[in-house]
Parts: structure tokens; C-alpha cells; sequence
């Protein structure tokens, strides 16, 4: 059992390391239940650190074997080794070699933390805290290490091995049946991004001849057989290594890229230097088994732990508290590699949407924590959509701020001066303000203070004086342990657009042109002012989504119509529409819950018209118009007294409405837009299909018999899986024969593909109906089903909990208590997976009474048992602060 003693871990008790490591050489023994491990440590006192110091290093659940200082056995009487700590009190006082050997059981790994089994193969996964479940290390981002690898193996259990870096040698091992492999990795790197893989892998070769001319070979390795469906991961790689090399001027620095395709892994994917390890699910694809969003994650992820090559593994986090350094940045880096790949503005309206679905949420609750927390318990709570999301949301903002050409000399200079270093926030905050001489200190808070800043904007336009005026004040919610915000810096990409759909030239009182059309908020109050307004304009804010904020604004129903049509920020036109939407739907909310009848809005129906109606717009940007927001969406908007049941019962109805009213358009759309040709997984392919399947939902939310019987046809002739599961899905919410026979068809024809199969579960998992979560319980007991591995996992219980709104939050509580039985039982074999299934609960305060009541029961029961883990500890313990 771990202890607790020194948690938790704050900031500012940040000291640097009392000894460093070298060099690392790592001879690892591969067996089934007993891997013997034996580390040489090339130790040296830190110059900057007090010396003299003992040697304490870090243990999870370790044997330690042997130990050796300089060649020589160390006495019992020298060293203290407990499950989670080598201590040496005295070590010598000058560099020095320890050779470690413990002994370790992969196959009772069930953490899926250290070294670990997925259907045979060994797998490492050490981010953030792995590498001491193999060896005894300081296992901590700042002591970077050049790491040597050999691995030995029975053949015939594990032909290929692999570690990080190059390979240096290979061969049998004389006499026996066994063989070995050493890898070297010139670059120092922290022991989080230590990976090595043993197993009976295929693999599926390409090269890339760096911008310099330096030949890359590129492997990605896959269970025998599924070589055919690796190519898009392969596709995705080349670009995005091409892409970084024009985009950042960044290019990759060793001989062979690989990458490992692994069932069993608690995240999605892994940058381990040289091998990035993935859950298979980002890897594997075909126009059968994966659908247009696959396809789109698939490429998202692949770019993402390339791209942390340069942003998290050359340049990496001092401590853990600057997380949001490396993830914030390079999720920043792969939307912008998407945006270029694909559609910018439907990637902005994808992104902003997941941002809002998960990091408002996150934000507004108990577990709001700032871009770069300044405390934890349990660090990997900590990989959440606030350090994601909103920490690149923040890399974005600053992009707005000095431009592309300022970001991008900033870039520059951190790459420059941070190469081959641990740095923080602080160090790439401080390259952008010496690139561009800008003073970025209150900039800073956008890391240190929780909560989601809410703009309130009053416009108004002077006729007379032919003036436009803007009167800004802005708020930080407070959140759990910051009750008082002070002021950020916004930077407001704003318009102001002219009848003819023109934007006005934004000029201040002193002549000045308003620089990208970005105003700087940087003040509680402020006011803006433009002259040389002729006509009355209509206001477009926050265009781009250039900050991660809300804001609320005198724009009148009329003005948004005017804006879903004639915006020339193309985000702006969809936001429009969304809020129009969202404002019908609140109100039908309310009118529901009083039972008074509901309406339809004619702004918001002529909104959609003039989408639906506008040729030269992108099949993919229509789609994503006419989608209402989600009924996660709604609450949000909500926020208070929340009734999940009302909510889907106003959705529904307002898709119907649109159903029925363009029911001629939609179908006529649904037709043209089919396909002829073989399927294509490029963006505009996919944005067709988008298209297509959005008009087909919404037909079918009314009911229509003709609709059930087209969405029964598509299901049944589709040729791609994108189009036969938006068939499936649409379905699903019907209660119709078609539905249990589509159902029972789709997994008679992918039983034997696990990846499939979650789709199967996950479709069932949120249906909103009350049977539902008696089907979730029985499909736990499927043979399809394991509580062993995590996609299994969060494919039924996961979606369940996350993705159905009315029946994990169902009035009499019986969802909660399935939710906290499924992380009870979970908890003791996968703690992180455990975690963040309970993380659904996350905004249980705003449900209305009932419901909460039922929610703070369940929370409460998990945090009476006194066997948590660390990581359902601290999840429980925050949600029900402040009871
Ligand atoms: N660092 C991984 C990423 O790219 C995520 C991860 C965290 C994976 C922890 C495994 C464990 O974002
Ligand atoms: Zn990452």
C-alpha cells in the first residue's frame, strides 16, 4: 500500500533535485510473473542543490533483489528499502554508480502503471508515476537521464523488442532459447517517457526524409493481422511530421519512429521518446470498422504525441505542476495541425464545442482547479480538460494577443532556450515577453485562477456622433479555495458588421485602425469607443472564440439572425445560431417544467432557413449549425435546479419542429448527398456525410414512418461505418421494431472486434430510456464484456455515465448507485480508470433537488469506504467539499 505521509504536494515546495542521474542502464529479464530488473545508476549531487544529501528514491509496490555502490554489495545496515523507498543515508559525497535489482510481476499488473500485459504483449506505461513500479528512481520530471535498454526475452514469447531510441544491438542469447535487443536514446529524457515492449507484434514500415535530409524509418507494430489497419495512422504521422517541420520549424531527431498499438491502456496514447505506445483504438481503422470521428481522433492523437517530441519530451515539465506546459501546448499544436488538414472553422466550432461540454463543466463545479494547479493529492486527477483544453485555449489567447508573427518568434525562443531542459510555465511565458517586449504578468492569471471569466458587454450606437460604444466589465466566478478573481487580459476579437454584411473599419477616438480587429480587455470596467460609424452595425464578439470565456451581450434576437446569416467570422454565424437555439430551449425548459406549453421560435426557424439555404457554405459547417446544442449543453446553460427529463423532452421537441418544418429540404439534402464513389476518410468527404446524417436524425426525431423506414435502408446498405452507425444511432432513440433488429444485426456482424463492439455498448449505454440501465447491467455480465480493460469499460459504464443525461441522473437515484457500485468494484483493480468514471459526477450540485440529494448519497457512500484508492479518495473528497 502506498502511503499518504508526504501528500499533498504543493508549488510552492518545489525544490530541485539533491542528485542527478546520468546515465541509466536498464537490463530488464522479461517473464510472465517475475521480470527481473537491474538498473545502473550513474548518481551525481546536484551542483545546485545542498550538499551533503542522502539518496531517497522512489518505489510503488517494489522487491528489491540486490543492491550494489561502486561494484560492491551494500551492507543491510547502509540502505533502508521499503515498497516505496530506497533511501541511502550516507551516500558517498561525489559521483557514483547503483546497480538496483528488483524482481517484478507484470502479469498481476492491473493498474495498467509500470510494466504491465495486454493480451500477451508487455507494455510499459510510466507517466506520471510508472517508473517506480519497475525500479527503485527519483521519479520526477527534472532529473533527466540518458537511458540504455536491454531487453532479453524467450523468442518464442516475444520475438520483437523494443525500448526508446536507436538500436544498437541484438542477437541470441548463446545456448539458449532466448534473444536480446539494446536500445540507446542519446537524449536525455525524463524516467516518464522511459517505454519498452516485448511481445509477438507485426508491424507496418514507411520512412520520411527530414526537411535536412536525414532518412527516418516509421513502424507502426499491431496484433498479427491487423497490419491492413494501420495505414491512416500511418498517413496521419507523415503529415504531421511534415507539418510540424513548416508550421513550427520543428524536426525529428532520431533514426526510427514507432509506435505500439496496445488493447489495454488507461489513456489514449503515450509520447514515450522514440515509441509512443497507443490504446488501439487511436491506431486501428477501416472504412468498415471506424467512423468519420475515428478517422478525425485517430489523426488528432497520431499528430499529438508527435508533436510532443518537441513540446514535452526535448523541452519537458520541471514537476507536475506544469503539466499544462506540455499538454496545453501540444493539444494547441494538433488542433492547429487539424485545422490546416482539414476545415479551420469546423475544427474551431468541434473543439470550442468539447471545450464547453467538458471544461465549462469542469470549471463551474467542485472540481474546478486552475490551468496550473498549485496542489494535488493524486497527480493523475490532474490530466483533465482544464490543463488539456483550457491550457490551450490559453497558448491560443496569447497567439491573439501578439499576433502570429510575435507567437511565433516566442516559439522560437523557447525552443531555443529551453532544448534538453525541465522548464515551467513561468520559462514560456517569459520567452513570448521577450520576444515581443510585452509585459504577460497579469497574463499569468490565466494559470493560477479557476473558473470560466464571463464578459458582459453593453453596445450602443450614437447616430448622432457616429460613434460606437462598448462597456465591458468582466467576472471570475469564485471556486473551490478561490473565492475573490482578480481582473484577466482578454484579448476580444470583435466586429462590427455593417448592413451589407460588410465589416466596418474598427477606428478608435485617436484615428487609430484597431490592430486584427483584437481589443484587450484587461480591466474589471472598461469602455470602448469607434468613430466613423455611419449606420447602426451589428455586434460580433469573441469572434474565433479568441478566449476560453462566456459572454453575454444587448444583441437582440434580430441581430442574431442577422449574424447566423451574414457573419463574416464564420464561427460567429454558428454561435449565432446556437444562441438562438439555446435561448428557445431554456425557456421551453422552464415552460415544461410549468407546464405551460412551449414554443417555436420564428428567429431561430429563419436562422436555419438561411443555413440550410446557403449554398456556398460547407456541407460540414451546416451540419454543425443545424445540431442543437447537447442537453449537457442546456444545463450548462441552466446551471441551477437542473431537470435532465425536461431538458431531453425540450430538445426533442425543437428537433422535431425543425424535422417537420424543413422536412422537403432535409430530405432532398439526405438524397444529393450520398455518395457514389468508394468511401473517402478526407474532410470533405466526411463533411458530407456529417451532413447527410444530421438531416436523417433530424427527419426521423419526428417520428415519421418514412424517415424510420430510410434511416432502417441507410443502416442496412451502407458501405462504411460512418454512415451505417449514424443509422444505427438514429435508430436507437426510436422505439421501434427496427431498432432491436438493427441492434442484434450489427453485433451479429462485428462480434469479433472488440473496437466495434464498444460502439455496440456505448449506443445502448445512452439510449435515454428507463430501461436502459437494467440493459447496462446485464450487458456487464456480457461476454463481450471485461472489467479488465478499460475501453470495455468506459465504452458501457463510461458512456452511461457521461453520455446519458436523464438516466445516470434518473430521480430515484438508481444510476448514481450502479456508477459508484461499477467505481466500488473497479477501484481495487484500475484506480485511475476507477477515478475518472466517478468524475461524471462532476456538476451534481446543479441538479435540482431530488436528484442532488440522490448524487450526494452516492458520492458519500464511495467516500465512507475506508480502502480507496488515493485516486477515488481524492475525487470523492472534492466533490463533497464544502458539505
Ligand atoms: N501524456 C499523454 C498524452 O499525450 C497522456 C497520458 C497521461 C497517457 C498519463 C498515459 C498516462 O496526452
Ligand atoms: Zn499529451
Amino acid at each position: 500500500m502506498r502511503t499518504d505521509a508526504a501528500r499533498p504536494v504543493r508549488l510552492e515546495d518545489y525544490r530541485p533535485p539533491d542528485w542527478l542521474v546520468e546515465t541509466v542502464d536498464l537490463d530488464v529479464a522479461l517473464d510472465p510473473s517475475a521480470t527481473r530488473v537491474r538498473a545502473t545508476l550513474r548518481l551525481t549531487p546536484n551542483p545546485q542543490a545542498a550538499a551533503p544529501a542522502p539518496v531517497v528514491l522512489d518505489g510503488d509496490g517494489l522487491t528489491l533483489t540486490g543492491l550494489k555502490l561502486d561494484g560492491a554489495a551494500l551492507a543491510p545496515a547502509h540502505f533502508a528499502a521499503t515498497p516505496d523507498r530506497l533511501t541511502i543515508a550516507q551516500p558517498p559525497n561525489r559521483p557514483f554508480r547503483l546497480e538496483v535489482e528488483t524482481v517484478i510481476d507484470p502479469s498481476a499488473n492491473t493498474q495498467l502503471m509500470g510494466l504491465y500485459r495486454s493480451r500477451g504483449t508487455y507494455c510499459t506505461q510510466c507517466e506520471p508515476e510508472g517508473f517506480r513500479r519497475i525500479t527503485y528512481f527519483p521519479d520526477r520530471p527534472d532529473v533527466m537521464a540518458v537511458f540504455t535498454t536491454r531487453i532479453e526475452a524467450p523468442k518464442a514469447q516475444a520475438p520483437v523488442l523494443l525500448a526508446n531510441g536507436n538500436l544498437v544491438q541484438s542477437g541470441d542469447v548463446a545456448g539458449t532459447d532466448r534473444h536480446f535487443a539494446v536500445w540507446h536514446d542519446p537524449f536525455p529524457k525524463p524516467s516518464y517517457l522511459f517505454a519498452l515492449v516485448g511481445g509477438e507484434l507485426a508491424c507496418v514500415e514507411d520512412g520520411l526524409r527530414t526537411a535536412s535530409g536525414r532518412e527516418v524509418t516509421l513502424r507502426i507494430y499491431v496484433e498479427p493481422g491487423k497490419q491492413g489497419r494501420c495505414a491512416y495512422a500511418m498517413d496521419s504521422l507523415k503529415r504531421a511530421m511534415r507539418w510540424d517541420e513548416e508550421a513550427f520549424g520543428r524536426e525529428y531527431d532520431l533514426d526510427i519512429f514507432m509506435i505500439v498499438a496496445v488493447s489495454d491502456f488507461n489513456m489514449g496514447a503515450m509520447e514515450n521518446k522514440g515509441l509512443n505506445v497507443f490504446n488501439d483504438k487511436y491506431v486501428l481503422a477501416t472504412p468498415e470498422t471506424a467512423t468519420d470521428a475515428d478517422f478525425a481522433n485517430i489523426e488528432a492523437i497520431i499528430a499529438h504525441e508527435y508533436f510532443h517530441n518537441w513540446t514535452g519530451n526535448r523541452i519537458t515539465c520541471r514537476d507536475w505542476f506544469q503539466l499544462c506546459l506540455k499538454e496545453g501546448l501540444t493539444v494547441f499544436r494538433d488542433q492547429e495541425f487539424s485545422a490546416d488538414q482539414r476545415s479551420r472553422p469546423v475544427e474551431r466550432i468541434n473543439d470550442v464545442r468539447g471545450l464547453r461540454a467538458h471544461q465549462f463543466v469542469e470549471d463551474a463545479g467542485p472540481l474546478a482547479h486552475p490551468v496550473r494547479p498549485a496542489l494535488y493529492h493524486e497527480i493523475n486527477n490532474f490530466y483533465t480538460a482544464t490543463v488539456y483544453e483550457k491550457g490551450a485555449e490559453v497558448v491560443r489567447s496569447l497567439k491573439v494577443l501578439l499576433g502570429p508573427d510575435g507567437f511565433r518568434r516566442g516559439m522560437d525562443l523557447f525552443f531555443a532556450r529551453h532544448d534538453g531542459t525541465a522548464a515551467t510555465v513561468d520559462d514560456f511565458i517569459a520567452c513570448f515577453a521577450d520576444a515581443t517586449g510585452t509585459d504577460l504578468g497579469q497574463f499569468m492569471r490565466w494559470y493560477s485562477q479557476a473558473g470560466t471569466p464571463e464578459l458582459a458587454v453593453t453596445g450602443s450606437f450614437d447616430a448622432r456622433a457616429g460613434t460606437y460604444r462598448l462597456d465591458v466589465a468582466q467576472t471570475v466566478p469564485p471556486t473551490p479555495g478561490q473565492p475573490v478573481k482578480e481582473p484577466m487580459v482578454i484579448p476580444l476579437a470583435l466586429g462590427l458588421v455593417g448592413r451589407d454584411g460588410r465589416d466596418l473599419p474598427l477606428v478608435t477616438a485617436d484615428g487609430r485602425q484597431l490592430e486584427r480587429g483584437v481589443a484587450t480587455i484587461s480591466e474589471a470596467a472598461q469602455r470602448l469607443e469607434f468613430v466613423g460609424i455611419a449606420e447602426r452595425p451589428v455586434l460580433s464578439l469573441n469572434r474565433g472564440f479568441s478566449a476560453p470565456i462566456k459572454v453575454s451581450a444587448n444583441i437582440s434576437a434580430e441581430d442574431l439572425s442577422f449574424l447566423a446569416a451574414r457573419d463574416p467570422d464564420p464561427f460567429n454565424r454558428w454561435q449565432a445560431v446556437q444562441t438562438l437555439a439555446t435561448a428557445v430551449l431554456v425557456e421551453n425548459v422552464a415552460a415544461l417544467r410549468a407546464g405551460r406549453a412551449e414554443r417555436a421560435d420564428d428567429g431561430f426557424l429563419a436562422a436555419i432557413a438561411a443555413i440550410l439555404a446557403d449554398t456556398t457554405l460547407e456541407p460540414a459547417f451546416v451540419a454543425a449549425a443545424i445540431t442543437l446544442p447537447s442537453e449537457a449543453d442546456i444545463a450548462r446553460d441552466i446551471g441551477r435546479d437542473v431537470d435532465p427529463d425536461a431538458i431531453l423532452a425540450a430538445r426533442a421537441a425543437l428537433r422535431a419542429t425543425i424535422g417537420r418544418r424543413f422536412a422537403a429540404v432535409l430530405d432532398e439534402l439526405h438524397g444529393r448527398l450520398a455518395d457514389s464513389g468508394p468511401y473517402s476518410p478526407d474532410a470533405a468527404s466526411a463533411g458530407r456525410r456529417t451532413l447527410k446524417n444530421a438531416c436523417l436524425d433530424l427527419m426521423a426525431a419526428t417520428g415519421a414512418a418514412s424517415a424510420v423506414a430510410l434511416a432502417a435502408r441507410q443502416y442496412a446498405a451502407a458501405d462504411n461505418m460512418t454512415d451505417r452507425m449514424a443509422a444505427l444511432a438514429t435508430l436507437s432513440l426510436l422505439d421501434v421494431a427496427e431498432r432491436a433488429a438493427a441492434l442484434d444485426d450489427f453485433y451479429r456482424r462485428f462480434e469479433d472486434d472488440p473496437l466495434v463492439i464498444d460502439k455496440w455498448f456505448s449506443l445502448q449505454a445512452t439510449i435515454p430510456q428507463a430501461a436502459t440501465l437494467d440493459r447496462v447491467r446485464a450487458l456487464t455480465a456480457h461476454p463481450k464484456f471485461s472489467a479488465a480493460n478499460p475501453n470495455r469499460v468506459r465504452a458501457l459504464v463510461g458512456a452511461f455515465a457521461h453520455g446519458n443525461q436523464t438516466q445516470f441522473n434518473r430521480p430515484d437515484g438508481a444510476g448514481f448507485a450502479f456508477v459508484v457500485d461499477t467505481v466500488l468494484a473497479l477501484d481495487a483493480r484500475n484506480p485511475q480508470v476507477a477515478a475518472r468514471l466517478l468524475s461524471a459526477f462532476k456538476s451534481w450540485r446543479v441538479l435540482e433537488a431530488g436528484r442532488r440529494a440522490c448524487a450526494e448519497a452516492a458520492l458519500k457512500r464511495v467516500a465512507a469506504v475506508d480502502t480507496l484508492s488515493r485516486d477515488v479518495k481524492d475525487i470523492a473528497q472534492r466533490s463533497l467539499a464544502g458539505d
